[in-house]
């Protein structure tokens, strides 16, 4: 079902698309394919919103810190926003400090994109499309995007990106969900309990870039290879989350990149007894635990959101990767198909 969610200054009309399908319901705008809202049952079958946002169209153009939106051309930083491919340098748009993050100032989170639905056999969904012309934020290359959001009768959410080039580029598309499993608006998630396959993680710099170094998580807050509440050692001092304010890394995955998605990461909330299962074939998570949220936005519900309120875990390449030669390529060449798939499986 399709409805108008509201316009942009210019009068473009963004539209809101309902699916539902297995026990899941999943609201998704054209602006950034937002997921404005996606519904689960708890133990109790009730059902609630497990995502951040927004009712208004207005407030995601204004102040929205990528809530529930798709992320390109790079998912996460480019080191000064600058690499070098086949000997020519490029410049970002830099819209963190001195780095690109997540595309840069008009990334794929703020672009319209053309969304058609479609049924097959009893999976439902939407593919959303969208051209980035050459040199868009300073990136090479005519890149043309696929998602496709499918709903199974599962009720899984399974993301599959496709991307194609005419000039040879970096892409790493990934999606920017803050989940709350207890329910948008309902306060911390320090108490769910994570689990990732990871044995290392990318330590960053001052500017969370990653310095190449890939360390070992054992006997650090890094450590969630057996599943522990977020907030257990998340005030522990550890130099990397006093740089990033809480944990902001990309966890290298043990499995490494696989032609089929693997399960990758299991998110626990004890107290609605909801859980999320995220399943990939990308080497790297980015696990972020809502930092910056800081109590100046009001979500649906009505409720303020502050720091730890929800997590992001975006399923990607490493970050900087183009400045890193050592980690796993992310460049697209004409007549290659970057594609990617991840899986979010709920059950409570
Ligand atoms: C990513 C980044 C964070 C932050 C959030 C959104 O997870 O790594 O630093 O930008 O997105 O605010």
């Amino acid at each position: 079902m399709k409805t108008l969610f509201g316009k942009l200054a210019d009068g473009t009309e963004i539209h809101r698309w309902s699916l539902d399908n297995g026990g899941t319901r999943m609201k998704v705008l054209s602006y950034g394919g937002i997921v404005q809202s996606l519904e689960v049952p708890d133990r109790h079958g009730r059902y609630a919103n497990i995502t951040l946002g927004f009712d208004r169209i207005e407030d995601y153009v204004d102040s929205s810190p990528y809530f529930g939106a798709l992320i390109g051309r790079y998912g996460n930083r480019i080191g000064k926003g600058r690499f070098t491919l086949d000997g020519e340098t490029h410049q970002l748009s830099v819209d963190d400090g001195e780095n690109s993050l997540h595309g840069g100032l008009r990334g794929f989170d703020t672009a319209v994109w053309n969304v058609t639905p479609f049924t097959r056999g009893t999976d439902v969904g939407l593919h959303l499309s969208y051209t980035s012309a050459d040199g868009e934020m300073g990136y090479p290359g005519t890149l043309t995007a696929k998602v496709t959001y499918t709903l199974t009768d599962q009720g899984d959410w399974r993301i599959d990106y496709e991307a194609t080039t005419d000039r040879t580029t970096v892409v790493n598309l990934t999606s920017h969900v803050y989940w709350n499993l207890a329910g948008e608006g309902s306060g911390t998630i320090e108490d769910h309990e994570l689990r990732l396959t990871a044995s290392h993680f990318t330590p960053t710099d001052p500017g969370l870039i990653p310095t190449g170094e890939l360390a070992p998580v054992d006997g650090t807050p890094f450590d969630f290879r057996e599943s522990k509440p977020i907030g257990r050692d998340l005030r522990t001092g550890h130099p990397q989350l006093l740089a990033a304010k809480g944990y902001d890394h990309n966890w290298v995955l043990d499995k490494g990149i696989t032609a089929a998605p693997k399960p990758i990461a299991t998110l626990h909330d004890p107290s609605s007894g909801r859980t999320l299962e995220i399943a990939t074939n990308e080497p790297g998570v980015q696990f972020y635990s809502g930092n910056f949220l800081d109590g100046t936005l009001v979500g649906p519900s009505g409720r303020t959101y502050r720091q730890g309120d929800a997590l992001c875990l975006e399923t990607q390449h490493y970050p900087d990767s183009p400045n890193h030669p050592s980690f796993p390529s992310t460049v697209l060449r004409p007549g290659e198909t970057y594609r990617t798939t991840t899986i979010h499986t709920f059950h409570a």
